[in-house]
Order: C-alpha cells, then structure tokens, then sequence
C-alpha cells in the first residue's frame, strides 16, 4: 500500500457527476489536491468547493492554442501537488507537452466501449449505429484522442425505446462505479502499463505507476 494517499487533479467542463463519484470515495487510495476546469460556469465546481477543496478555472480563450492551455492546465495541477490528471467530463483534448508531464498518469472516462465510437457523441453515434450494446471505458491517455491504454470496460444494454437521455443515465451509474474503483487502483499503485496493455496487479511496497 502507498504510504500516503497520492494527490490528484480532476478536470471536468460540465455537471460534474464523476467528479461527485470521486469525491465521495476519496479517502486512503487517492486525495483530490484541486479540481480544474475550463468554464466558470460548470455546476460541477460547486461540488469541490461545497466539499472544501480548491478550484482552478483555465478557460480556454485564455490561452488561445492548445499547447498553451495544457502548460496552463499542468502547471495549476502541479501547483496543488498533483501526481495524476483524472479527466471526469472534460471537453478539452491536451498537447503532447500534457502527455509528457504525466506520463502514465492521465485518466480519462468516455461513454462507449472503446475503439468503437471515440469523440465527443459517443452516446448518439451508438444509439443511430444501432448497436445492441454500449458502454464505458475507462482508459489512460495517450497522443490520440480516446486511444490510449484501456484500464477497465464495461457494457451497457441498448434497450428497445432508448433514447440518448435515458441510455446515458443507465451509463453513468455504471461511470460512477467504475472510475473510482480505477482512480483507487491507480492510487494503490496497482496499474501497470506494458505497451496498449494495463495489467492490474497486487498493492506493493511502492506506489507503481504514480
Ligand atoms: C460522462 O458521461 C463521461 O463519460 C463523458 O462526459 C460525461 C461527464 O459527465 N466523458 P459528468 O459531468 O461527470 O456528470
């Protein structure tokens, strides 16, 4: 076991639901140092502050190109002693220099069973594929977007009368589920990434990947 509980940042744009999921099992496997985002306006901000931990906003329009808004992102992260970047809704894709700064330590939660349907409609382009089954994965992330390395899956049901409101609601009780299970893992030290592979293993001495 990790002597500590490791520091994270969560990066959210929106409702801020995951980040809900994370902050109620945060304890001995992780510690959420600041949560960032890129609008001001994202309900999920007053999930942190009503649970008393920091807030960055980092709009976009800020920065003006991607590869200063992720020097932006990284720095704020590394300024509340983040080791680890949990994107929980966050709709913004980081530059390689993010990739390099958390090598191995960024997480990302998407909406369907990766390699299918990867971007920002996953629970649409489902729904109109016609699909029988969907998903979540949870995966860390690499120079792609929703490409990198799949930690965990999970498949969700398309049910006859679905519409993208109630399939993506029966999905996110499966997210809030499955990324704090993977976010413990990780704080636990126990993924191990060997090429598109990420093995869970037993907790050791050591804090793994972080
Ligand atoms: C989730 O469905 C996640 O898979 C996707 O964005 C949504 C965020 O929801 N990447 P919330 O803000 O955590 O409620």
């Amino acid at each position: 076991m990790p002597l500590t509980a490791p520091p994270i940042a969560v990066l959210i744009s929106g409702t801020g639901s995951n980040l809900q999921a994370l902050i109620d099992t945060m304890g001995g496997d992780y510690r959420i140092a600041v949560v960032l985002s890129d609008r001001e306006d994202a309900p999920g901000l007053r999930r942190a502050r009503k649970a008393g931990i920091p807030t960055v906003v980092i709009p976009w329009s800020s920065h003006g190109d991607r590869d200063g808004f992720t020097d932006a992102v990284c720095d704020a992260a590394r300024r509340f002693g983040a080791e680890a970047l949990v994107l929980a809704g966050f709709m913004r894709i980081l530059g390689p220099s993010g990739i390099t700064a958390f090598p191995d330590a960024i997480i990302n939660i998407h909406p369907a069973l990766l390699p299918a349907f990867p971007g920002a409609h996953a629970v649409e382009q489902a729904l109109a594929h016609g699909v029988r089954y969907t998903g979540v994965t949870v995966h860390f992330v690499d120079e792609q977007v929703d490409h990198g390395p799949i930690i965990a899956q999970e498949p969700v049901a398309i049910l006859p009368g679905d519409d993208v409101e109630s399939l993506h609601a029966r999905m996110q009780t499966v997210e809030h589920r499955l990324l704090p299970r993977v976010v413990s893992a990780f704080g636990r030290g126990e993924l191990a990434v060997e090429g598109r592979h990420v093995h869970w293993r037993q907790p050791t001495q050591t804090r793994g990947v972080i």
